[in-house]
C-alpha cells in the first residue's frame, strides 16, 4: 500500500478515506495519532494490527467537539467543566458510557471510554469532515517512542496505512494527561502537560498513584502492562543533580561502539568544554528549558535508534515536579527504570 502525506489542503481527501475504513495519521498538539472512524470494527482491528499493538489496550476516542462526546458517554458535570477549561488541549477524559454505544473493539470491553478533544486545527477540520469520531493511539510501532513528526509515522508504518495528515512537528511531545472521572476521587492515569494540580481546582482530590496492573488485568493506561519508549540502546538516566560531564567519562571506558547523550544545551556545551566529541559522543540536544525537553525526548531516542552504534544512551533527568513529572515518567520507561551511577570508590 502507498501511504500518502496530506497537507492542510487535502484535509477532504484523508477524510474520504477515513470513511471508507482505512487508516490515516493524524497531527495533534501532543504527538501523532493513528485514526480510524471508531464505527467501523475492521478498521479499528487495522489500528492495532498496523501498530503490532496488544488489542486488550483500549484506544482513545478523538472528538471535535465537546458535543461529540455525549453521543457516547453518560451525562458528567465534571466532565463538561474540564472540558471547558481545557479543551482543545492535552486532557483525555475517561468516563461512563451509555449501553451499547461504542464497539467493544475500541473500548476493550469496558463499560467507560477515553476522550479527547485535540488542540490541532487540520486534525479537528479533518474529524468533522469525517462526521465521525476517530481513534487514535500514537502512530508508533508499540514499544517505540511516540512520533512527534509525520516522518517519524512514516518511518515506522510506511506501506501499512493508506496516508498522514502532516502539520510539522507537534507542540508539547509527550502524550496527553488521562484522567478517570469513572472513579472516585478521579485519578490521573498518566502524567501529562496538564498536571494533577492543574486540575484540583474542578476535580479537588486527584489520586496520581500509579497502579501495578497483573498480567490478566486490562490496563488502565500505557506503560502500566507494556514496554513503551523503548530505543535499542540502553538508556541510562542521569539525575539532575549529577555532574554530567563526570557521568561521560565515567561511562566512556565501559560503552562499546558510540556513546548517546541526549542532554540540555549547557550540558552539551560541558561535555563538547571537556574534549568529547564525534565518533566517542553523538550528541542530541533537549534545548535550555523543560518545555522544549518534553518536545524533542521521543525524536532524540528515535534519532539514536536510526545510529546503530550507539548501544548507550545518557539522558538528561529533570526534578520530578510541574511537566518534570511527565518528562521522567516517559524518560523512565524508555530506561526500564535505570539510572546512571558512580561505580563505588575502589572497586
Ligand atoms: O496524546 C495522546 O493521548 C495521543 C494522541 C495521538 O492523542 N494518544 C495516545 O493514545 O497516547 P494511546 O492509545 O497511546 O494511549 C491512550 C491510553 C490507552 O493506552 C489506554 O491505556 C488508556 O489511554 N485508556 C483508553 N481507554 C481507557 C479506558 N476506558 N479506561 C482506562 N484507560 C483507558
Ligand atoms: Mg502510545
Amino acid at each position: 500500500m502507498e501511504t500518502k502525506i496530506f497537507d492542510h489542503e487535502k484535509i477532504a481527501a484523508a477524510a474520504a478515506l477515513l470513511r471508507q475504513g482505512q487508516l490515516v495519521a493524524f497531527p495533534t498538539e501532543t504527538v501523532y495519532g493513528l485514526g480510524a472512524v471508531i464505527n467501523n470494527e475492521t478498521a479499528v482491528k487495522n489500528v492495532y494490527l498496523a501498530k503490532g499493538r496488544p488489542s486488550d489496550n483500549p484506544l482513545i476516542v478523538h472528538v471535535a467537539s465537546p458535543e461529540m462526546v455525549w453521543r457516547y458517554a453518560r451525562p458528567n458535570a465534571l466532565a463538561q467543566q474540564l472540558m471547558t477549561r481545557f479543551w482543545p488541549g492535552p486532557l483525555t477524559i475517561i468516563l461512563p458510557l451509555r449501553p451499547d454505544s461504542l464497539l467493544a473493539v475500541v473500548t476493550g470491553g469496558l463499560t467507560t471510554a477515553a476522550f479527547r478533544m485535540p488542540d490541532n486545527q487540520a486534525t479537528l477540520t479533518l474529524i468533522q469532515e469525517t462526521g465521525i469520531p476517530i481513534v487514535g493511539p500514537s502512530a508508533n510501532t508499540s514499544g517505540k517512542p511516540s512520533p512527534t513528526t509525520a516522518q517519524h509515522v512514516y518511518h515506522d508504518l510506511a506501506g501499512k496505512i493508506a496516508g498522514i495528515l502532516d502539520d510539522g512537528p507537534t507542540k508539547v511531545g509527550l502524550e496527553s494527561t488521562v484522567v478517570d472521572l469513572s472513579v472516585q476521587p478521579a485519578a490521573v492515569l498518566r502524567p501529562g502537560y496538564i498536571t494533577a494540580s492543574a486540575l484540583t481546582p474542578i476535580l479537588g482530590e486527584v489520586e496520581t498513584e500509579q497502579h501495578h496492573v497483573a498480567a490478566n488485568e486490562i490496563p488502565k493506561a500505557p506503560g502500566m502492562k507494556y514496554k513503551h519508549y523503548a530505543p535499542n540502546a540502553q538508556v541510562l538516566i542521569v539525575a539532575p543533580a549529577l555532574d554530567f560531564v563526570a557521568a561521560v567519562q565515567a561511562t566512556l571506558p565501559k560503552a562499546t561502539g558510540s556513546l548517546g547523550v541526549l542532554a540540555f544545551d549547557d550540558q552539551l556545551q560541558q561535555i563538547a568544554a571537556a574534549g568529547y566529541h564525534v565518533p566517542e559522543v553523538t550528541t542530541f540536544a533537549l534545548g535550555d528549558d523543560l518545555q522544549q525537553a518534553a518536545q524533542e525526548l521521543f525524536a532524540g531516542l528515535r534519532d539514536f535508534d536510526d545510529r546503530p552504534e550507539i548501544k548507550t544512551i545518557l539522558a538528561a533527568g529533570v526534578p520530578e515536579n510541574g511537566l518534570g513529572i511527565a518528562y521522567m515518567n516517559r524518560l523512565k520507561k524508555s530506561a526500564g527504570g535505570q539510572f546512571f551511577a558512580f561505580d563505588p570508590v575502589g572497586k
